[in-house]
């Protein structure tokens, strides 16, 4: 049975309080509802499966047990219990792939994902990022259309270089992720040895209730350390395994790996004049306009002992945020809030957030009832709201405190453009300032070798693709194709036959 205080609020099932258990989250009081509503999206959904596969994308990882140590003072940006002075929090972390299935290597060239689940006193604080900045597409209705293309093809079952250079080149906004992913960073020697990023931009809230955007980094304690594509291939072919065996052999010999949260700050209103859309995930924030600031260390120190219970059915979700901290107008990050949960109430089934793994620390208190699995509930207490008997009536209304000024007519339309946006600006920059030449010579054999197995037209496609990333290594991995297609591709790409 739940713990139940008639003075504690009713709370979202991953144990927040709810904002309100009678109004929909609105553009004005006769406006159009918005997707990101977590409390009406979660009683709804919840709702409809009263009456149990893998991860479609990100199926293969794993993942360990730890703690957030705040070691630095940024209250004065959060009120989030999590991000105060001096305090511990219990957390678990998963590690993946994209694109492949759940037996798949860990070592194909791909982004990582980086999954962290935190139990605070406030409810579940999840953070999904990745070990890149930045993601493929800006617009969430592209999402499905770009797993596809990563995934296989329908009629063979093959993977396809072809697919996944044809959906890349026909969609310039992915080419700063490309660059990451067909750089040094798409083949991490370890988990420990990479990064990892929240991605978007998120809101964060203080006491006074003033907002700022920040973005999360998670620089690694160990190093950044890469793989070769030859050693990458070989692991793959000796030990699909392999970062799943280094994570949990280094927990195991008390080996702890870590990483040092830092935050970029960046002021509410800055957002609308700084020169690149802070809301448009294709982008970075340079440092040198928003420095790092530290926050404290996460550190893993407990395997899991249920791979199964507690890495397999653990359900991470952007939706999952708690006080003093908000989701941001990235559509991406408003895409996700939907997403997440409702591929775990699928996946694991309804009473998901009731596992050992996905429940909060602190009691759950919501109208939410049955459906399959049922195990905690709240008794005998009324089961609908408002009611003359039972909990706290939950009934805000007015400007939420996580909420940000919209306003305009409804449209289907591309972010607005900031100064200095632009498809091919940062990764060009990336190539020319970020890499020194031998990661600029890597990533024209990388990219020769992917692209020496595809046809027409997307080859031609991907060439101009990268002249227009760069002029130079556009034209080096040109001829480093025709070099590789005279000597090594007569017959044209196996995967596509
Ligand atoms: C997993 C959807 C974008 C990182 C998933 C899952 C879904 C999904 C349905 C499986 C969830 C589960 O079954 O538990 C989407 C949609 C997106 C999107 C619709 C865009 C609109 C992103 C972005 C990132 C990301 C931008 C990183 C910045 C991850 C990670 C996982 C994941 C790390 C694995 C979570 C875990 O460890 O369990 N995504 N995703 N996704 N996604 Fe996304």
């Amino acid at each position: 049975m739940t713990d139940f205080d008639p003075k504690i609020p009713s709370t979202t099932e991953s144990g927040a309080p709810r904002e309100s258990d009678a109004h929909s989250l609105s553009i004005g009081a006769d406006g159009p509802l918005l997707l990101h509503d977590a409390n009406l999206v979660e009683k709804l959904a919840r709702f409809d499966r009263e009456r149990v596969p893998e991860r479609s994308p990100h199926a293969k990882g794993s993942g360990a047990f730890g703690v957030l140590e705040v070691t630095e003072d940024v209250s004065k940006y959060t009120k989030a219990d999590l991000f105060q002075p001096g305090r511990k929090t219990p957390m678990v972390q998963r590690f993946s792939t994209v694109a492949g299935e759940l037996g798949s290597p860990d070592t194909w060239r791909d982004v990582r994902g980086f999954s962290m689940k935190f139990y605070t006193q406030e409810g579940n604080y999840d953070l999904v990022g990745n070990n890149t900045p930045v993601f493929f597409v800006r617009d969430p209705m592209k999402f499905p259309d770009f797993i596809h293309s990563q995934k296989r093809l329908p009629d063979s079952g093959l993977r396809s270089n072809t697919m996944q250079w044809d959906f890349w080149t026909s969609v310039p906004e992915s080419a700063h992720q490309v660059t990451y992913v067909m750089g040094d960073r798409g083949l991490p020697k370890s988990w420990r040895h990479m990064n990892g990023y929240g991605s978007h931009t998120y809101m964060w809230i203080n006491e006074s209730g003033e907002k700022f955007w920040v973005k999360y980094h998670f620089h690694t304690d160990q190093g950044m350390e890469f793989l070769s594509n030859e050693e990458a291939d070989r692991l793959a072919g000796v030990d699909g395994d392999y970062h799943r065996r280094d994570l949990f052999e280094s927990i195991a010999q008390g080996d702890f790996p870590s990483w040092t949260l830092s935050v970029q700050v960046i002021p509410y209103e800055d957002a609308k004049t700084y020169r690149f859309n802070i809301f448009d995930l294709t982008k970075t924030v340079p440092h040198s306009d928003y420095p790092l600031i530290k926050v404290g260390t996460v550190t893993l120190n407990e395997n899991p002992t249920n791979h199964f219970a507690q890495i397999e059915q653990a359900a991470f979700s952007p939706s999952n945020t708690v006080p003093g901290i908000g989701l941001s107008p990235d559509k991406m990050l408003l895409g996700r809030s939907f997403s997440y949960p409702d591929a775990q109430r699928n996946r694991i089934g309804t009473n998901f957030n009731q596992l050992p793994v996905n429940r909060p620390i602190v009691p759950t208190n919501s109208y939410d009832k049955e459906g399959a699995m049922e195990f905690f509930h709240s008794g005998d207490q009324p089961v609908y709201a408002p009611n003359s008997y039972g909990r706290k009536y939950q009934n805000e209304q007015g400007p939420v405190d996580n909420g940000w000024e919209a306003d305009g007519e409804m449209v289907r339309a591309a972010y607005s453009l900031h100064a200095e946006d632009g498809d091919f600006v940062q990764p060009g920059i990336m190539v020319r300032e970020v890499l020194d030449d031998a990661s600029r010579e890597r990533l024209v054999e990388t990219v020769s070798g992917g692209l020496s197995t595809v046809e027409e037209p997307v080859l031609s496609n991907a060439i101009q693709y990268w002249k227009n990333i760069d002029q130079n290594i556009g034209e080096r991995i040109e001829k480093a194709i025709g070099t590789v297609a005279a000597d090594d591709q007569p017959g044209g790409d196996p995967l596509d036959a």
